[in-house]
Formats: structure tokens, sequence, C-alpha cells
């Protein structure tokens, strides 16, 4: 890029290796990419949002605007892509470009994943989120009914390319959702990379230059993981860290509260229950906490019932049997996974973090 010098790399994969790079201009390196036959499936705000830039390249190419809801990702949502592609001459030597967040990026993995038996897909992440974490990893899910991310596979784009620009445009809701997915990163992988995310946070607000950085690195230690354990078999499943309780506090505030904002409530809470467990010092709790509560600010969830947020735990992915699989902290680089019963003290604690540790 011409003003943020970032280091592009590769990624391997077990489906296809790689490579991640960073872009200043998405009409520029559209027009370098694409091929006759190809087709661009793009989030319809970033066709309005940068429609200067790239319109002169949809009308040129064969394109499907979708809105990026959660109901688009599910199998009626992508049943009329599939018909538009097949009826529009697409073939398997073509290939699908996604341009928008998360919700477009698992409509076409998983498109390209099935149709024709896989076809190459290229990415052009535009939100935080999609940027520093859900681009590489390989997963796509769609939704069953009411259910989120049931249905899928792995199947990572042939290549990403990161422009960080398209983040001027997001909601500070979005850029603090972006910014509470990533800390998990930096806290799973060491004290060093949390120091480092702890003193330039707040600066990636303004300064283009500190985000693009703090992209790198969190898609850095992301690889380390992945490479290792694509299918999220074991050593992966520590980016599970403030997800459990993340995701019951995001079906239970009906999606009210954005998915990074909840991992990071999910984070302080995974701290508390490791406070009371011995397993980490209040100091350690305290030091990220300073950070998270950055992230809260307009996203209160003082509503949440206790009840219904235990029910919610005790029906997550990782749980063993009837107990607990929770992913907790011994230290910064220490997460690990506990299993643990859901019994009167665990809920004791629960109650006692609603009722004092929200700060509203
Ligand atoms: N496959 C994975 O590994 C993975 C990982 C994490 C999340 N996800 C999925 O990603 C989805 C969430 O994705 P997301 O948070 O990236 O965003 P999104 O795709 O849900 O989009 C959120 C909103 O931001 C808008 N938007 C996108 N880019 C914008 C920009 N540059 N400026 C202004 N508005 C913009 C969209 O139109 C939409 O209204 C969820 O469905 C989640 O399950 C997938
Ligand atoms: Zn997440």
């Amino acid at each position: 890029m011409e003003d943020i010098q970032m280091n592009n790399f590769q990624i391997k994969s077990h489906i296809h290796d790689y490579e991640v790079e960073f872009i200043g201009d998405t009409g520029e390196t559209l027009k370098s990419v694409i091929k006759e036959g190809d087709w661009i499936i793009i989030d319809n705000n970033i066709k309005k949002l940068y429609a200067e830039n790239l319109i002169p390249i949809l009308n040129e190419n064969k394109h499907i605007s979708i809105d990026a809801v959660e109901a688009r990702k599910s199998y009626q949502g992508v049943e009329s892509i599939i018909k538009v592609l097949i009826e529009g001459g697409f073939r398997k030597n073509h290939r699908l470009i996604a341009i928008g967040g998360g919700i477009t990026q698992d409509i076409t993995a998983f498109i390209s994943s099935i149709l024709y038996r896989g076809v190459y897909w290229f990415f052009f992440p535009t939100t935080l989120l999609a940027q520093c974490d859900s681009c590489i990893g390989s997963k796509t899910s769609i939704n069953f009914g009411e259910y989120k991310n049931q249905v899928g596979g792995f199947y990572p784009p042939n290549k990403i390319f990161i422009n960080p620009h398209y983040i001027d445009t997001l909601s500070e809701g979005e850029m603090k959702s972006g910014l509470g997915e990533m800390l998990h990163y930096y806290i799973v992988s060491g004290p060093e990379d949390f120091q480092f995310y702890k003193k330039y946070f707040k600066s990636a607000f303004t300064d283009k230059e500190i985000l693009a950085s703090l992209i790198e690195r969190s898609l850095q230690i992301k690889k380390r993981y992945i490479e290792k354990d694509e299918f999220d078999r074991n050593i992966r499943q520590v980016f599970n860290y403030g997800h459990s309780f993340g995701h019951a506090i995001e079906s239970l505030t009906h999606y009210r509260i954005p998915h990074g904002i909840a991992v990071s409530y999910g984070m302080d809470i995974a701290n508390y229950i490791s406070v009371k467990l011995g397993f980490i010092p209040e100091s350690v709790r305290n030091e990220v906490r300073k950070v998270i509560i950055n992230f809260w600010s307009g996203y209160e969830i003082n509503e949440i019932n206790i009840d219904a947020f235990i029910k919610a735990l005790s029906k997550d992915k990782k749980n063993v049997g009837k107990q607990l699989g929770l992913i907790l902290n011994k230290g910064y680089g220490k997460i690990f996974k506990n299993v643990m019963d859901n019994n009167e003290h665990f809920r004791g604690w629960i109650e006692e973090y609603f009722a004092k540790e929200l700060l509203f």
C-alpha cells in the first residue's frame, strides 16, 4: 500500500495454502484480479458507501449484491444466490469474489465449498472483525433457523486482500466490537502481546497505521494456532476465551450487543471465575478489565436474567457431558480449558458478577 506499510504473509492449510495481502485501493486490486466469468458477491452497504471506487468494476462484471443480515446466512438465503450463479453461466473454473464483512464471507465461503464440489474464492474483508479475525481460519458456517453457525465446514479463500481504509465508515460500535474481538488473541498470545495491545488500542480509533499493525499482529497470532489445529480439535479451542459467556450474552440480548463487545464481557467474566478458582490474582483481572471497560458504554447488559444465562451456558458446544467446558485464564499466554460443575457455587459467582461488577 502507498501510505501504510504492512507485511503480506502466507497461511498453510490442509485445504489449500493462501495469502493475506494488504492493499490500499480495492478498485485497482479488483481490476488486476478479476477474470472473465468471475462473480462478485458484495454487501449492499459497501456498494453504496464505496460506489465511486467500485461501481465501474461492478458494471463491467457479474455481481450479486446482498443485505448483510443474519437471515441471509441460511439455506434459504444461499439458495437464490446459487440459482443466479448456475443460471448466469458460472462454471467450476470461475471464481467468487466476496466484498463485505463476516456475513458476506460466510455466505460466499459456504457456496464456494459446495458449488460444483468446490470453486476458488477471494475475500476483501470490510469490517474490523473480518479483517483482524474471521478472514483467516477456514470456518464457513451458515445459520439453521434460529441456531447460529450450525451448518458448515472448513474452506478458506484462495487469497485475502485487506484494505484498512474500509474501517473509516464503520460505526463506533463495530469498531469497539473489532477491538474487543482482537483483545482475546493478544491475551492468549502472551504478556508482550497484551502489553502491545494495551499501549496502542486507544490510538487505533484514530490512527490507521496503528490499527493496521494491530490487525496484522492479531492475524499473525491466529495463524500460529490455525496452522497447527485448523479443524479446531485441540489447541485452537483457546480462542473460545470469552466466547461461551459472550455467546450467551449475544443471544440473551437478541444480538443488541455486537459480538466482540459480548466477548469482552465474556473475558471479564472468565477472569472473574479464574480469580475465584485461584488461577490468577485480582491484579491480572483488573489490568485486563481496565482495557475492556472502554468498550462497554452504550452496551449495558444489566437486563440479563441469571437463570437464562446459566441455561444458555449449559448448552455450550464445548461442554463435557453435564459439566461446563470453560476457557479460563492462568495468566497471559496461559489460557486453558477448564471442566467444572455447573453447581450452586458457580451460580453464586455469576450472580455476584452481575450484581457488583457491571458499572452501570
Ligand atoms: N467464518 C468465521 O470464521 C467467522 C468468524 C467470526 C464471525 N463470523 C460471522 O461474521 C458475522 C459478523 O460479521 P461482521 O461483524 O464482520 O459484519 P457483518 O457482515 O455482519 O456486517 C455488519 C454491518 O456492517 C456493515 N458494513 C460492513 N462493512 C462496512 C464498512 N466498511 N463500513 C460501514 N458498514 C459496513 C454491513 O453492511 C452490516 O450492516 C456473523 O454472522 C458471524 O457469525 C464468521
Ligand atoms: Zn469471536
